[in-house]
């Protein structure tokens, strides 16, 4: 079987001074693609920033013989998104792909979480991640190629305790990877999401410490590299991925229910059953295909 290769690719991947980010971009760099090696270098909440853990990504990567450009610029700024793919065009001429992956965690109870923790959050996974993409789009539609790897998380698709803001963020970006594909399509702009599970300093005393050797990063990265690869055709897509295991992830509508006379809250009632009912299940691919069964009940 042939290796999948990224040689003449150029690939920025945020937040990758550690953990998850830090393997994709190894990964990538040791097949071939140029990289920018995003990190603001702060801690697990986002306090702090040095440009240390970039450099010495971007070093390992050139003593492996690839190539790599460090930035050490914040996301979560418009600023800070232009300059991560300002490094792209300066050090490689253009860029490919898009990993948005940096990511803080300001875990509290609701009842407890204030304004400013739920903001923090915000503004690095969802809006960071609209504004890497947005500095980048007009490239990748100009060259008619691009590859969007967004990074969501099970927290944001099923919910967790304690993690309000992390959580919205990383449904949005659901919304956000979706509407990009759509918008990307005529492009050959793909753009999909993964929910990971890995061993990082971002879960180390969250996951159980029995399976750490088994839930590494490198676990999450090939498909990650495959999303970003150009023989992927999928997009608009959410993968769960760790420990060796990939299962997409659908938002799908069960059969419903539905009436051609006025809708009283005891019709709600009384056919509970058949709203609340799971099967069978449709994945729609857009919105207007998903008016479908309402347009078809309004002109039946
Ligand atoms: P990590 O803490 O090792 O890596 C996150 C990186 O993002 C850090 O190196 C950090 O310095 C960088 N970063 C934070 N804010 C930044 C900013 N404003 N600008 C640039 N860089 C910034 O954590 P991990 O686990 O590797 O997380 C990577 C992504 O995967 C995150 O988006 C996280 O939410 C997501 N994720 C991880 C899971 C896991 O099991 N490890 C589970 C679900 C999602």
């Amino acid at each position: 079987m042939s290796e999948l290769r990224y040689d003449g690719r150029v690939a920025v991947v945020t937040g990758a001074g550690h953990g998850l980010g830090r393997q994709h971009a190894l990964e990538l760099a040791a097949r071939g693609a140029k990289v920018v090696v995003n990190d603001l270098g702060g801690d697990r909440s986002g306090v702090g920033a040095s440009a240390g853990p970039a450099q010495e990504v971007v070093d390992e990567i050139k003593k492996n013989g690839g190539e790599a450009v460090a930035n050490p610029d914040n996301v979560a700024t418009p600023e800070g998104a232009q300059a991560v793919i300002q490094s792209a065009l300066d050090a490689f001429g253009k860029v490919d792909i898009v990993v948005n992956n940096a990511g803080i965690l300001r875990d509290k109870s609701f009842k407890n979480m204030s304004v400013e923790e739920f903001d923090a959050v915000i503004a690095v996974h969802l809006r960071g991640s609209f504004l890497v993409s947005s500095a980048a789009w007009s490239h990748l539609r100009e060259q008619g190629y691009g590859r969007i790897v967004n990074t969501s998380s099970p927290a944001g698709l099923f919910g967790n305790f304690g993690q309000a803001n992390y959580s919205t963020a990383k449904m949005g970006l659901v919304g956000f990877t979706k509407t990009l594909a759509q918008e990307g399509a005529k492009y050959n702009i793909k753009a999909n999401a993964i929910a990971p599970v890995a061993w990082t300093r971002m879960t180390e005393d969250l996951l159980p410490a029995d399976f750490a050797d088994k839930l590494g990063v490198d676990q999450v990265t090939p498909l990650v590299a495959w999303l970003v690869h150009e023989s992927n055709e999928d997009s608009g897509e959410v993968y769960t991925v760790g420990g060796g295991r990939i299962a997409k992830i659908f938002v799908a509508e069960g059969p419903g229910y539905g009436q051609n006379t006025t809708l009283s809250v005891e019709d709600v009632r009384d056919n509970w059953a058949a709203i609340s009912a799971a099967e069978p299940l449709t994945v729609f691919k857009n919105v207007g295909e998903q008016m479908g069964p309402l347009i078809q009940q309004l002109t039946s």
